[in-house]
């Protein structure tokens, strides 16, 4: 079977390349190292990374593509591997950072920049940058004056300083559509609906397989993963041993766990609630890092989950895991923790109960498509991705209850804005978080205020994210209505950034 080997130095995006190929019907291989999966290969791909190439050891690495290069296998280096070669090949780096959107132009075509436009918009990541490339071809310069596509002449190695996995590289999948023909791959396009509907038929039968009899538990928050989750389990093993629960840990939105426990009773899950805000709110007060809230969260939440495992005698524990969870868990030895927001890893060791991961294989908008070919309600499906620590992750500075109260009034004034005018569903996220502090001036009285910030941004997967900014009259009446009817609140902004280098929560 030929397939490309994608060698995973760390970059955040590696894991889309294999997603990008699979929707080609071309096979591939995530590998950590230069190892006998690579030579095997019929081509390969070299990701980007959080190594420098100007600062870190990267003779190994030289090597490894120095002896797939002679042994005349097609490559292709990304970011860091574009650097990489650039070097290799007598080329000079300097520091430039690009992030983001970029334009770059096209100066010379080869198979790779194939039926590309003379200017593109490509998403960048990268603190180093091309100047000189040596020996190489220069086929395109960004806008900052990076060399950002290169090719070495006379084989078929090739490199792009920007992300041609990401969604927001508009003709990136074009790009690695060449890549593979040139290597000598068919390309042959499935969609995600066959995709998911082939994943579905496989999981019933080995959850089917795995499920040896007892009850199965599963938390729910009314959110997308968990509730797919749970409905898949439920039609794979019946709904009479699956035992859901929704653990209100104080952290939601306003009315939403009403609304979830309304929605999932639409498609009989009907939860056990466990109110446990004041435990949560009470270990959170006062701490400063997001971080260490999320561990804080993590293990009550562990906790009460155990209690519930334990009492019902479960033998089995049902996890919304995503494939992007699974990849960035098993991380390779470059990469870099960004924030510690993964199912993976996240039960602690002492739970005794065998877990099912439904979702363990698909990415956010593949669940989508599943969930509506499963019939979950669309107000499950259109959901905003809500994060697992809810409204913790989106108070900077200290957590406060003062702060948790103020920013969940204003949260709710900006879904409510943003749905009325039919701006809700577009969004990838409205992602609405408090910081401090703004003097205000409120009647004729000086006001120590709080700040809320807005960030709406759309996005495919989350991985990359664009912003979005609401015409005036939309930003006018969410910022009026705020400061009027939020106490404390003296300023609004509107977050203007791209991810990178803004990640979607602040924190
Ligand atoms: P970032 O902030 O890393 O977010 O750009 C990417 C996506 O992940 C979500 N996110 C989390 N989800 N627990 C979660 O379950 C977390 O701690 C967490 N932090 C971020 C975020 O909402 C976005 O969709």
């Amino acid at each position: 079977m030929d397939y490309i080997a994608i060698v995973d130095l760390g970059s955040q995006y590696t894991h889309l390349i294999h997603k990008r190929l699979t929707y080609m019907s071309v096979n591939s291989i995530l590998t950590p190292e230069f190892d006998q999966n690579v030579y095997n290969a019929k081509a390969v791909i070299v990701s980007g990374s959080p190594l420098s190439a100007l600062r870190d050891d990267i003779k190994e690495i030289e090597e490894n593509v120095y002896n797939i290069i002679n042994m005349g296998k097609p490559l292709l280096g990304i970011c860091f591997g574009h650097q990489l070669l650039s070097l290799m090949f007598g080329g000079k780096i300097i520091n430039n950072p690009e992030y983001g959107r970029t334009k770059i132009y096209l100066k010379k075509r080869n198979e790779l920049l194939y039926n590309l436009d003379n200017i593109e918009e490509v998403w960048m990541s990268h603190g180093d940058c091309v100047n000189e490339a040596g020996d190489a071809e220069v086929n395109a310069v960004s806008e900052r004056g990076c060399i950002s596509a290169i090719k070495i002449p006379n084989v078929n190695v090739f490199g792009v300083q920007f992300h041609p996995e990401v969604s927001h590289t508009r003709k990136g999948e074009l790009i690695l559509k060449n890549f593979a023909r040139l290597s000598g791959f068919a390309i042959n396009e499935i969609s995600i609906n066959e995709k998911v509907s082939n994943y579905y038929a496989n999981e019933l039968y080995d959850i089917k397989s795995m499920y040896k009899g007892g009850k199965v538990v599963s938390a729910v928050s009314g959110g997308i993963d968990s509730t797919v989750a749970t409905y898949i389990v439920m039609k794979a093993i019946g709904s009479k041993n699956v035992i859901s629960v929704l653990i209100d840990h104080g952290l939601f939105r306003e009315n939403e766990v009403d609304e979830a426990i309304k929605n999932l009773n639409k498609i009989g899950i009907n939860p056990i609630y466990i109110n446990a805000s004041n435990d949560f709110i009470t270990r959170l007060e006062g701490v400063e890092s997001c971080e260490e809230r999320r561990k804080i969260i993590g293990e009550l939440f562990a906790e009460k989950l155990n209690k519930i495992i334990t009492e019902e005698a479960a033998s089995y524990l049902i996890q919304g895991t995503t494939y992007p969870d699974v990849i960035e868990s098993g991380k390779t030895k470059h990469s870099q923790k960004i924030k510690s927001h993964h199912n993976v890893g996240g039960i602690p060791k002492w739970f005794d109960v065998q877990l099912i991961e439904p979702l363990k294989g698909l990415y956010k908008d593949e669940i989508r498509e599943l969930g509506s070919i499963l019939g979950i309600p669309k107000e499950i499906l259109s959901r905003h991705p809500f994060p697992g620590p809810g409204l913790a992750v989106r108070i900077i500075g200290k957590f406060t209850n003062e702060k948790l109260d103020l920013l969940r009034k204003a949260d709710k004034i900006v879904s409510d804005e943003l749905k009325s005018r039919g701006i809700y569903n577009s969004l990838w996220q409205s992602v609405v978080s408090i910081s401090e502090s703004w003097v205000g001036v409120k009647g004729d009285e000086r006001e120590e205020g709080y700040i809320i910030n807005v960030r709406l941004v759309t996005s495919n997967d989350g991985m990359t994210a664009d912003y979005y900014l609401p015409s005036n009259d939309v930003v006018d009446d969410i910022s009026h209505r705020i400061t009027n009817e939020v106490k404390k609140i003296t300023a609004v902004s509107f977050i203007t950034s791209t991810k990178p280098p803004a990640t979607i929560e602040p924190c």
